[in-house]
């Protein structure tokens, strides 16, 4: 393992060979990777308020989520506020550099600690004043002698389990104190990731979006290319070949990647006649995330970004908030924040205008679909069969199929 963790994992080299995999189905006339079967799914697997609930529970609560990334929190006394999965959780980053997690609630009589998220040295909270430095410790009451003999070391915030790692930011969303061990969690993902840099991106623009769909629906159309071309014939479907991609699986992590329309016209020739590709891919991080990695396609020069859509379970079974983030790749050009921003704005629409109306609409139907109603996944829509596989095992009401 080299000493950043990306184990001497190249970029450049993964590009040009995900870009060979992309022209040579190109050159068989349009085919995509497949896998080896169908997956027959119940509607219930979106609709039973059981399954939900399990999935609040155990996956939503015991499995590490990205909260952010490392420049959200750059500076010591920077902190950010994650509340899409349950608790309202406040992540700070110390005098140390180290970021810390806790509940946002007071010691003293709960109430909220934080509700801006401007830099600070001190958490005061705003009923009492009761203080706490940025390591969680109870360093301040007023009227002390109020609270005599009350053990100040065990009425600091109530910690919730953190790691940062290469620029990525894990919570497990709930109190508790153990460690999150990220490159176990990654897998084999883990040096592709590494290997994104992420510790060098600079947040640009962030969105809530809510979806009147279960979290599943909404979080199947960021995991598959398949339905470019019907639900999205204007927007995002003329920049790429269509029906054409790419899959790889990571363990529980999976990626995708779809050609450029321009790929089309690199059937027949060497990589030497080609311009050197750049690295982009869809990554599916296990289980609410999708990591997308390129170059802005139709919205400035292809200028690099890193965006990230996360889909969380809602208010009941039949809602979803969906957040989106867009940030600069280290050594990324300032000068092209605005084009990013047009990118994030003209993405956050085509998601809310075009992929949630559609699961809004079918969200509808499967709730109210007849006894015995089956979605099917197809051979190319293997990243929908792996997750629901694993989300279906992790709270142990397997798929019936
Ligand atoms: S509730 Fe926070 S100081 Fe009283
Ligand atoms: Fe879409």
């Amino acid at each position: 393992m080299s000493a950043n963790g990306s184990a001497g994992f190249s970029l450049a080299d993964e590009a040009r060979r995900m870009r060979r995999r992309l022209i040579a189905h190109i050159e068989a006339g349009g085919t995509t990777d497949l896998v080896a079967g169908t997956l027959g799914v119940p509607a219930s697997v979106y609709t039973d308020p059981a399954r939900f609930a399990a999935e609040q529970h155990d996956i939503f609560g015991e499995l590490p989520l990205l909260a952010g990334l490392s420049g959200d929190i750059a500076r010591p006394g920077d902190l950010m506020l994650f509340d899409a999965a349950g608790s309202e959780i406040l992540l700070v980053r110390g005098h140390d550099g180290t970021v810390r997690a806790f509940l946002n609630i007071c010691r003293h009589r709960g109430a909220r600690l934080v509700t801006h998220c401007e830099p600070r040295q001190r958490i005061s909270c705003p009923f009492h004043n009761w203080s706490y430095d940025l390591d969680g410790r109870l360093v301040g009451i007023p009227v002390g002698a109020a609270f005599e003999g009350l053990d100040r070391a065990a009425h600091g915030l109530l910690r919730v389990p953190v790691a940062e790692w290469h620029g990525m930011i894990f919570v497990i969303a709930r109190p508790g104190e153990e460690t999150i061990d990220v490159r176990e969690f990654l897998g084999p993902a883990a040096p592709l990731f590494a290997a994104l840099d992420l510790a060098g991106a600079t947040p640009v623009h962030a969105d809530t979006l809510p979806v009147r769909a279960n979290w599943k629906l909404a979080l199947d159309s960021f995991c598959e290319p398949y339905h470019v071309p019907a639900a999205h014939p204007r927007t995002l479907a003329p920049a790429l070949v269509p029906w054409v991609a790419i899959y790889d699986r990571f363990g529980i992590h999976q990626r995708y990647a779809s050609p450029g329309a321009e790929v089309k016209d690199y059937a027949g020739k060497p990589d030497t006649e080609l311009p050197e590709p750049y690295y982009q891919g869809v990554h599916s991080l296990f289980p609410n995330t999708t990591f997308t990695v390129g170059r802005l396609v139709g919205i400035g020069n292809r200028e690099p970004f890193i965006a990230f859509y996360r889909i969380f379970p809602g208010d009941s079974v039949g809602e979803a908030v969906a957040h989106g983030s867009i940030y600069l790749p280290r050594g990324g050009d300032p000068a092209t924040i605005p084009d990013l921003e047009k990118a994030h704005a003209s993405i956050m629409q085509v998601v809310s205008g075009e992929d949630f109306v559609i699961a809004a609409d079918s969200w509808k139907r499967l709730a109210s679909a007849p006894p015995g109603y089956r979605l099917t996944f197809g051979r190319n829509e293997m990243l929908l069969q792996q997750n629901h596989r694993l989300i279906a095992d992790l709270i142990g009401m397997p798929i019936v199929s």
